[in-house]
């Protein structure tokens, strides 16, 4: 005899299972009760609302559910504590508060996806070579085959914007990712009503991945403070190439992220943010990765081989490694190039690669927004440097005084 088991049952079950985990209600049966009370209070309400869209809710798919569970993980604090609250099964305020976003059924291992069909916007070579030049340097781009980077140039299109333009509010709903080919830009968070501005993007960078990436609402508004332009990517585009790459990211390198210990006072969810904006880059023995007195827009984790660390004092032999003396080495799980992220410096020392080296990278800004609560173990090597550079160089030395011109 055979059983059939009917559609979206397992589905139903999984999400189910996953919000019961979420929640440790402390009665099962009254959370049952109103977990699904609710999800058939939010189909019909679906159903008024869109047809189309809500076909997967309809068949009983709670995919959407099931994919914000992947990313448990992806919710960020605020949020559990508004779960918190109330005894309202959670997942049904995040599904009412974002119909429009959850009735996207996705599921980033799913091969269907790649045949939905493309979104391609026409450009000509020049609008084509500035968009790669854009978008060159974007970590969330560094780990895409040629395939999908070309699907991602194909998709993305232009939008020209003046001063004053809001991009992005806080809490909307994300419908575009965004890449910076020139212009600057505010980041401004709202926390308690209260409004203040986080940080800058100047002529470079990316943002509007975090509502794309998690379903969640914006969590900053940006501000357009001079003329600029910019590319977008629609939302699907995103979801169906960065998302399903960043879960293909997870698989590989969440044990990795685990033994950590830079990371061991995030949470699992946090770590895995991590993950999701990592990329990593492949260095050959002897080429440089980071030099002295540069910039600084990055942070590094050695993957594999070692790195060493080389320090110059004199002023006069700058674009030589004459002069530089050797002041640490960094081998798989050790980091380098916080620093100058930390202090708002330029690079404090020079990085080599002292056989072919894997790194994973973060950006600037996903490293000030996931890294703060690692802070306090950062401080506390940054001030073994000191005493390091007190051992190579004698007394008197600080960080602050060795040659950082650029
Ligand atoms: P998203 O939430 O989609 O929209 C607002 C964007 O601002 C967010 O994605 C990030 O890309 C960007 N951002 C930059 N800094 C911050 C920050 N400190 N907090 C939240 N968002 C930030
Ligand atoms: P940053 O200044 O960003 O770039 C060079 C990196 O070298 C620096 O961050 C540290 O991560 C690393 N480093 C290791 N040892 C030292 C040291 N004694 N002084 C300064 N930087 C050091």
């Amino acid at each position: 005899m055979s059983i059939e088991i009917p559609e979206g049952l397992t589905e139903l079950l999984q999400s189910f299972t996953v919000e019961v985990l979420r929640n440790q209600p402390r009665d099962l049966l009254e959370f049952a009760l109103q977990y699904f009370t609710q999800l058939k209070e939010s189909e019909t309400k679906g159903a008024a609302f869109d047809n189309d869209q809500n076909s997967a809710s309809r068949s009983g798919k709670a995919v959407n559910f099931i994919e914000e569970a992947m990313q448990i993980d992806s919710e960020n604090g605020e949020e559990e504590e508004d779960d918190d609250e109330e005894f309202v099964a959670p997942v049904i305020n995040r599904f009412t508060r974002r119909a429009s976003v959850c009735a996207e059924a996705f599921n980033p291992d799913d091969e269907d996806e790649d045949k939905e069909p493309r979104i391609t916007h026409p450009k000509t070579d020049e609008q084509r070579q500035r968009l790669q030049e854009a978008c060159k340097d974007i970590l969330l781009f560094k780990n895409l085959d040629q395939e999908q980077m070309s699907q991602v140039l194909d998709a993305m299109f232009e939008k020209i914007v003046e001063a004053g333009e809001h991009i992005i509010d806080q809490d909307d709903d994300g419908d575009n990712f965004y890449v910076i080919e020139r212009g600057k830009f505010d980041i401004v968070v709202r926390t308690e009503g209260v409004e203040r501005s986080v940080g800058s993007y100047d002529n470079r960078g990316s943002f509007g991945e975090l509502a794309l990436m998690y379903n969640t609402p914006r969590a900053a508004t940006i501000i357009a403070i001079s003329p600029g332009a910019l590319w977008c990517m629609d939302r699907l585009t995103f979801r169906r190439i960065i998302v399903k790459n960043n879960a293909k990211k997870r698989r590989m390198y969440e044990a990795f992220i685990e033994t950590l210990p830079l990371l061991t006072s995030l949470e699992v969810s946090e770590r895995m943010k991590v993950v999701d904006v990592i990329s990593s880059k492949i260095y050959s023995s002897g080429e440089r990765i980071i030099a002295q007195g540069d910039m600084a827009d990055c942070f590094y984790i050695v993957e594999s081989g070692r790195v060493r660390i080389t320090m110059r004092r004199s002023r006069t032999k700058k674009d030589t490694e004459e002069g530089e003396m050797d002041i640490a080495t960094c081998s798989r799980g050790q980091y380098f190039g916080e620093l100058a992220l930390v202090t708002n410096k330029p690079r404090a020392a020079s990085a080599y690669a002292m056989e072919n080296v894997k790194c994973l990278v973060m950006d600037v800004k996903a490293f000030e927004r996931l890294l703060g609560p690692c802070m306090d173990i950062m401080k506390r090597n940054i001030a073994n440097y000191e005493e390091q550079l007190v051992t190579l160089f004698g007394s008197n030395t600080d960080i602050q005084n060795v040659d950082q011109s650029a």
